[in-house]
């Protein structure tokens, strides 16, 4: 079933120079780019966004990481997008996710680890309509 799915380039891929990486990885795997944008998050929206993770330890250095420099936000459709993100992205933790995955390739740490992307069918339009007027994401 053809799927959309939110990723984000977060600010330590933006500034290791990976958006292209990233985008090309994503378009070989077959996902299809509906729409595309470079924000910078202010704490309120970076705390909005992650805002089921509010009670956890890491919230506040979460957080912080995500508006410490500019991330590039990719509504994706594709053939079981959802998972396949997942599964293109690897674990949380760089060290502990498969070999070719984005996270081991490039992240550095548990936190910053290159790429966000929804979880579920639910998180993903919570995700999208955060970043985009629905009306506008038909290609
Ligand atoms: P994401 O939501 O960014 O796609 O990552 P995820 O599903 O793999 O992991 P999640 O549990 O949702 O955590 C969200 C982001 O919080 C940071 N984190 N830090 N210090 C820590 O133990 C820790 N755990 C998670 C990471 O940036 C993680 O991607
Ligand atoms: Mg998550």
């Amino acid at each position: 079933m053809k799927e959309r799915t939110l990723a984000i380039i977060k600010p330590d891929g933006v500034s290791q120079r990976l958006i292209g990486e990233v985008i090309r990885r994503l378009e070989a795997s077959d996902f299809r780019i509906l729409n595309l944008k470079m924000v910078r998050l202010s704490r309120q929206e970076a705390e909005g966004f992650y805002a089921i993770h509010r009670e956890r330890p890491f919230f506040q250095s979460l957080t912080a990481f995500m508006c410490e420099g500019p991330i590039v936000v990719l509504l994706l459709e594709a053939e079981e997008a959802i998972q396949r993100l997942r599964t293109l992205m690897g674990a949380t933790d760089p060290a502990k996710a498969d070999t070719g995955t984005i996270r081991r390739d490039f992240g550095s740490s548990v936190e910053r680890n290159v790429i966000h992307g929804s979880d579920s069918s639910a998180s993903a339009q919570f995700e999208i309509s955060f970043f985009f007027d629905e009306s506008k994401n038909s290609r």
